[in-house]
């Protein structure tokens, strides 16, 4: 199996059903398309719209969190099982947003990502440093224990169902991105990472992706990099011009 290359939106907390609708016949021409895969993850109230959307088109539908329970006294939480009734076929798991304000752990980000595999799903696994951990030069130390901890337990026939994202902290909706070499250098990390849990194989064939601040202006450069597979987008993928480009970028 080769390396894909994947274009995901994650809308955060954003869009109504109907809205999410139609953003999403909006887009459908550009992802239709596009050379590289295509996902949006949008809100749980969303879902069933997105996804009847996105029938006939080249979006996949993913959430934007999953929990490891199949059912409980979880508030708020989602099940993978309620994500498969639905026809969701993608989970971010691990986002820095729900770390930083919600308590997600590495040992969560494991069960959550365990879960989600089981049922089927294919995993955004998000890793990424804060800006303090990159000034301190721990971000490789952050990063593997992030990884290791998360992918504990996960065969290697189920990893092949996770994309990786690599979103440091500082440049996720700050406008601040990453450099193209820094994203090719820690990504580049994270597939040697791989290779040493799963193979140099497995490490290969893994999309890799980069999130923070990615946009019309920086996808093409970014992209372009050997160890940048794809996107995991925020704000732009609100915007369908800009998507537009970044998924053109990619293809
Ligand atoms: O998950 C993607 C997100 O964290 C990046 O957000 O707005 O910086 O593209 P943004």
């Amino acid at each position: 199996m080769s390396r894909k290359t994947v274009i995901a939106g994650n809308w955060k907390m954003n869009k109504t059903p109907d809205e999410a609708a139609a953003l999403i016949n909006e887009m459908k021409p550009a992802a239709d398309k596009a050379a590289c895969d295509v996902v949006l993850c949008v809100p749980y109230v969303d879902l069933p719209a997105a996804v009847e959307a996105a029938k006939g088109s080249k979006i996949s539908i993913g959430a934007e969190n999953v929990h490891w329970e199949e059912s409980g006294a979880f508030t708020g939480e989602i099940s993978a099982p309620m994500l498969n009734a639905l026809g969701v076929q993608y989970a971010i798991v691990g986002h820095s947003e729900r770390r930083q304000y919600f308590g997600e752990t590495n040992e969560t980000v494991n069960k959550r990502t365990a879960a989600a595999l089981a049922h089927g799903l294919t995993v955004l696994l998000c890793v990424g440093e804060t800006l303090e951990e990159r000034e301190k030069g721990i971000t490789f130390d952050v990063i593997a224990i992030q990884l290791k901890v998360a992918l504990a337990g996960i065969s290697a026939e189920a990893f092949k169902n996770v994309i990786i994202a690599y979103e440091p902290v500082w440049a996720i909706g700050t406008g601040k991105t990453a450099t193209a070499e820094q994203a090719n250098e820690v990504n580049k990390f994270i597939r040697d990472t791989v290779a040493a849990l799963y193979g140099k194989e497995a490490a290969e064939e893994t999309t890799v992706q980069y999130g923070g601040s990615m946009n019309a202006k920086n996808a093409a450069e970014l992209l372009a990099k050997p160890d940048v597979d794809g996107g995991l987008i925020g704000g732009a993928s609100l915007k369908p011009a800009d998507f537009a480009v970044i998924l053109e970028a990619a293809s």
